[in-house]
């Protein structure tokens, strides 16, 4: 059976990874040789997965593991004869872990079974708590509504990514733990001593990862007061290389006072960013990169609106990637450019 062999020290940060992309076989025991941890897999890790695994010095197995025997162990297990299984599948698919605190999505029309599910998504998790998604992502502050379902009712919580440590009270801010490979990828291209705008920066995981790894200066601006709070909170408890300055308000306002050239600049508003364009593009210095996200069908869309708005400067298109998908048909889309 196909399996990740990952060294000892790393196999709880690996298995958490792991669980977020809901790729364990979890009716198959882990097992421990030596120094190694082998965690049983449903299917190959795809390429993205596997470069975010990959600093770990993990290796993809042909191994046995064991049938777990003792009691339910899988969410369809814990559910079994309770629920349709394809209902099960469904919320699986919408299975979010930020920290200790499990957020799932339950169609309207299954709400007779909530408590069950938030029951067995508890035990089938092992976290703190389980929260259900009552609306979309809304409003300027990104957030959304959440109905609690069983564990504690304590919404805040400290998240693990790739060594770096994340607190937040997810019914207050906005944090997706989907993006955690866009940051990796984001940070690797990073150089030593540049100034980053990171203009809707949240509780900071982009700035952070960032600052983990380089030394540059990251002006790191959001408007929600929580978020700065949390972003305040998290440079302290992982004391990065580089320096972050926490800056609370409209990005417009206080890329104003601010006056600065720029050598990257993050926009992760991939709802309205676009409308932020023409003031990111007027703070970068010519060769400086853009790093723009946006809800789209098309990659040509958004790089129309860059090459427009940076008119007469010269845009070189680095990289285009679909980030996750959004909605049937769309995508979080993220463009690289350069502008000249
Ligand atoms: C999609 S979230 C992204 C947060 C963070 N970059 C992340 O990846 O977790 C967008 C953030 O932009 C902030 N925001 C929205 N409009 C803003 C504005 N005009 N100025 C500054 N921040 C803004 C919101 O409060 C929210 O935290």
């Amino acid at each position: 059976m196909i399996g990740i062999k990952v060294p000892k020290n790393n196999a709880d940060k690996i298995r958490r990874v792991l669980l977020n992309h809901n790729i364990i076989k979890l009716d198959m025991k882990i097992k421990r040789v030596e120094d190694f941890v082998y965690i049983p897999l449903i299917n190959t890790p795809n390429k993205e997965l596997l470069e975010e695994l990959n600093v770990y010095e993990v290796n993809i197995v042909d191994t046995e593991f064991e049938i777990h025997i003792k009691g339910p162990k899988s969410l369809k297990d814990y559910l079994k004869d309770k629920i349709d299984p394809e209902l099960i599948e469904e919320i699986k698919k919408s299975f979010d872990i930020i920290g200790e605190i499990v957020i799932l999505e339950i169609p309207e029309e299954f709400d007779e079974y909530k408590y069950i599910i938030g029951e067995a998504a508890l035990k089938f998790t092992k976290r703190k708590a389980v929260y259900r998604k009552t609306s979309k992502i809304k409003g300027i502050i990104r957030t959304r509504e959440l109905e609690h379902l069983a564990g504690e009712d304590n919404s805040v919580t400290i998240h693990r990514e790739f060594g770096n440590r994340l607190k937040l009270d997810v019914k207050k801010v906005y944090f997706s733990p989907r993006l955690a490979t866009e940051r990796r990828r984001l940070s690797q291209q990073v150089i030593d001593k540049e100034i980053i705008v990171d203009m809707f920066t949240g509780i900071g995981p982009f700035s952070i990862s960032i600052a983990k790894e380089h030394t540059v200066k990251i002006y790191a601006i959001d408007i929600n007061p929580d978020a700065y709070k949390y972003l305040k909170e998290n440079i302290k408890l992982n004391k990065p290389e580089g320096t972050v300055i926490p800056l609370l308000g409209d990005v417009k306002e206080v890329l104003k006072g601010l006056n600065i050239k720029s050598d990257r600049i993050i926009m992760n508003l991939p709802g309205t960013a676009w409308s932020f364009l023409d003031i990111a593009i007027k703070s970068l210095k010519s060769g400086g990169v853009l790093h723009y996200y946006e809800f789209t069908s098309e990659f040509q869309i958004p790089i129309d609106k860059i090459i427009e708005t940076a008119y007469p400067r010269k845009v070189e298109v680095i990289n285009c990637r679909k980030v996750k998908s959004k909605s049937p048909g769309i995508w979080h889309m993220g463009i690289d450019a350069r502008i000249y």
